[in-house]
């Protein structure tokens, strides 16, 4: 009989300063105007900041950004990258912040998300986040307005 591996299992866990390269990589392929891959170094000087990333068999294919202020979790981004969207991989780095949530003291996630981003705010409302409001022209690189969204922990 011939042995096979098992199937690579998803890890979700935070970035180290050797995943800048893959992080930085999947922001230049996920975004209209991509942050620098400075701003991914800076925040893993902030308290306050944290950077997840999922591997798969070692790549990284994800990334979570998120912010813990006070008794709010706000996500700045979730990226997956192209060639592994649409398996699950989103939404697995998103349970783990919204359990990351429900295990302390938090209340409540938030974030931003363009108006016209469909798959990322199918993802969200998939998780129980709902649209709260609206703010005009908040991407000012084209003028388009971002939803608000927000998930009510407890
Ligand atoms: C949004 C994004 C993170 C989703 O990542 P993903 O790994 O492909 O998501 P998943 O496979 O876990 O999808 C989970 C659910 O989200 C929704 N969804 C994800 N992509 C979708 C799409 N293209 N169209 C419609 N629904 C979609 C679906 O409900 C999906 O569940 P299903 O596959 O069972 O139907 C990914 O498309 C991405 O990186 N986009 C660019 C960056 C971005 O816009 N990030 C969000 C703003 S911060």
């Amino acid at each position: 009989m011939i042995a096979t591996d098992p199937a690579p299992a998803l890890v979700i866990e935070p970035m180290r300063p050797d995943d800048l390269d893959a992080v930085d990589e999947i922001e230049r392929h996920s975004f209209k105007t991509p942050w620098a891959a400075s701003v991914f170094a800076e925040e893993l000087t902030r308290e306050w900041a944290r950077v997840d990333v999922a591997r798969d068999d070692g790549r990284v294919v994800a990334f979570a950004d998120y912010w813990l202020v006070k008794d709010e979790i706000h996500i700045l981004a979730i990226a997956t990258h192209p060639d592994r969207r649409r398996r699950g991989v989103g939404r697995a780095l998103l349970d783990h912040v919204i359990a990351l949530g429900r295990g302390g003291d938090y209340t409540l996630v938030t974030l931003e998300v363009r108006a016209s981003n469909r798959p990322a705010i199918a993802l969200y409302e998939a998780a129980g986040f709902a649209r709260v409001g609206v703010r005009p022209r908040y991407y000012a690189e084209d003028d388009e307005d971002a939803l608000v969204m927000t998930l009510t922990l407890r």
